[in-house]
């Protein structure tokens, strides 16, 4: 085996364009923003400024026909209500003076039949406001090939029908590519072998691998590997790829190499990065057949579509997660505060939370739920910090008055979480976590299957853990006693069903 002779490609930021030096012409695009609105027009160009065009703006139609005027534009990416002259009337004017130019309207969700207007006037698409960057990348990225499709389409002719249904289907291989990425669901290890997956499926590759960087080593580390002799590809083929690697690495772009087997030096080896915030924390190698045409420029377009869109979505969800992780890490210190104060042991809310997925998921409950119980289970009581320690502590019976300020609690624990927009299903789990199921709880005094099923879980399980431990004004109850107070109250504090499925469980466990 040769080794590795690459070519570069031209990759910048999250949308290149590629090029092969020496091959294909550079394709650096030309896009006018044209919006009165100055606030909107900043965040549409600082949400463009990684990707690979040139921006220019223009405050008003007169601004953007002026601009249009002293050079042309790939695309204008205009708002339709403007003051002056409207998105609609540059448009038209647009197609009067520069008819080769792409125009994208942006409207109010609500005038949307303009957008449809203005397509029928020669506007490539339009974007409804409200609007994410994300998708204004894609549609611009969609609109500039369309237009290379039209303009070679009529270049064309009809002489040669062919290439331009081979464009259309490159424009929907692209679409298939970011759908299939926004859509990956679970782990990054299934997302990491949905990408290589994907990868050897739009560029018909005959092997494909993903492997994590580990830039304090500089150490690949194998995570996915599709190839007929996995052994054959660790021992013979990584080695050669690694020199590779640390290219693209060193690059941050896309390297194309001749795999030189068997003789042959056509570039069959595709390497792209994959890159969280400019850094690179893994490659994905794709090689196609060394008896085939060997890399276009195509499998080059669609696996940089691929790496781009998997590193920015992997972006978003390590982001999210670490938000998420860091939100729920901060609730539960503010729980286990409360917990000390209540002379509740902090493990409470866990062998709630183990207890109430078990039953849950006994009772054939869907992921998502199991997830959603997993974090109301332990805020389930974080109301209580609003609770005085005169009420909260009190160890004898107390007056209704002070009954009434602890049945306050799952409605301060909804209000608490009530800016937190992802906990929205969380909160109706916690809002509910006492009503009864005849009707004589709180906060609502919702009864039967009104009240949220994980809800009625919640409170059984919560019941049954209170029960079961001891407390500062009783010992804890035998497993078989807390079982017949459960049972004692079917149907009038508790879901019938949720009772015996938790029976039947705590039974197991204590055998
Ligand atoms: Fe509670």
């Amino acid at each position: 085996m040769c080794g590795p002779v690459a070519r570069r490609v031209d990759q910048e930021g999250r949308m290149p364009q590629p090029a092969i030096t020496g091959g294909f012409e550079s394709l650096r695009k030309k896009i006018l923003i044209v919006d009165d609105d100055t606030g909107l027009r900043q965040l549409i160009v600082e949400g463009l400024s990684n990707s690979d065009y040139d921006i220019a703006e223009a405050e008003s139609g007169t601004e953007a026909i002026r601009k249009i005027g002293e050079q042309a534009y790939d695309l204008v990416i205009t708002d339709m209500m403007m003051p002056g002259m409207s998105g609609m009337e540059l448009l038209t004017r647009i197609r009067e003076v520069e008819p080769e130019t792409a125009v994208l309207v942006i409207t109010a969700y609500p005038a949307t039949h303009l957008a449809v207007t203005a397509m029928k006037k020669g506007a490539v698409d339009f974007l409804a406001k409200p609007f994410d960057i994300d998708t204004l990348l894609f549609k611009i990225d969609v609109s500039l090939q369309e237009t290379a499709i039209s303009k070679n389409g009529v270049q064309a002719r009809g002489a040669e029908p062919i290439q331009l249904v081979n464009k259309k289907e490159e424009l929907s291989l692209k679409s298939y590519i970011y759908e299939n990425i926004e859509n990956a669901s679970g782990g990054n290890d299934q997302i990491f072998q949905k990408i290589v997956d994907m990868s050897m499926q739009v560029v018909d590759g005959e092997s494909g691998a993903l492997l994590l960087y580990d830039e304090d080593e500089k150490l690949f580390h194998p995570q996915v590997i599709k190839s007929g002799d996995v052994q054959d590809y660790l021992d013979k083929k990584l080695p050669f790829l690694t020199k590779l690697f640390l290219e693209v690495v060193e690059k941050r772009e896309a390297v194309v190499a001749k795999s030189g087997e068997k003789g042959e030096f056509l570039p069959t080896v595709i390497c792209a990065p994959l890159m969280i915030r400019n850094r690179v924390f893994g490659v994905l190698t794709v090689k196609k057949d060394s008896r085939g045409p060997g890399v276009s420029r195509n499998d080059l377009r669609h696996i940089q579509s691929l790496t781009n869109r998997a590193s920015l979505n992997l972006e978003n969800k390590v982001l999210y997660e670490s938000l998420y992780i860091n939100l729920i890490e901060t609730f539960k210190s503010l729980v286990a505060s409360i917990q000390l104060r209540d002379h509740y042991t902090e493990e409470h809310s866990y062998r709630v939370m183990e207890l109430s997925l078990a039953v849950a998921d006994a009772m054939g409950c869907r992921e998502s739920e199991l997830e959603s119980l997993k974090i109301a289970a332990i805020l389930h009581d974080i109301g209580k910090i609003a609770i005085p320690d005169s009420v909260l502590l009190k160890p004898g019976r107390l007056s209704d008055d002070e009954y009434a300020i602890i049945k306050t609690h799952p409605a301060i624990g909804d209000s608490i979480l009530q800016f937190m927009v992802i906990f929205g299903n969380e909160r109706n789990i916690i809002l509910h976590h006492h009503e009864r199921w005849d009707g004589r709880g709180y906060p609502d005094g919702l009864a039967g299957e009104d009240i949220p099923l994980l809800s009625r879980i919640l409170c059984a399980v919560d019941a049954y853990d209170a029960m079961t431990n001891t407390r500062p004004y009783r010992e804890a109850m035998k497993v078989e006693d807390a079982v017949v107070e459960l049972l004692r109250n079917r149907n009038t504090q508790f879901d019938e069903k949720v009772v015996d499925c938790l029976v039947k469980l705590v039974l197991r466990q204590s055998r």
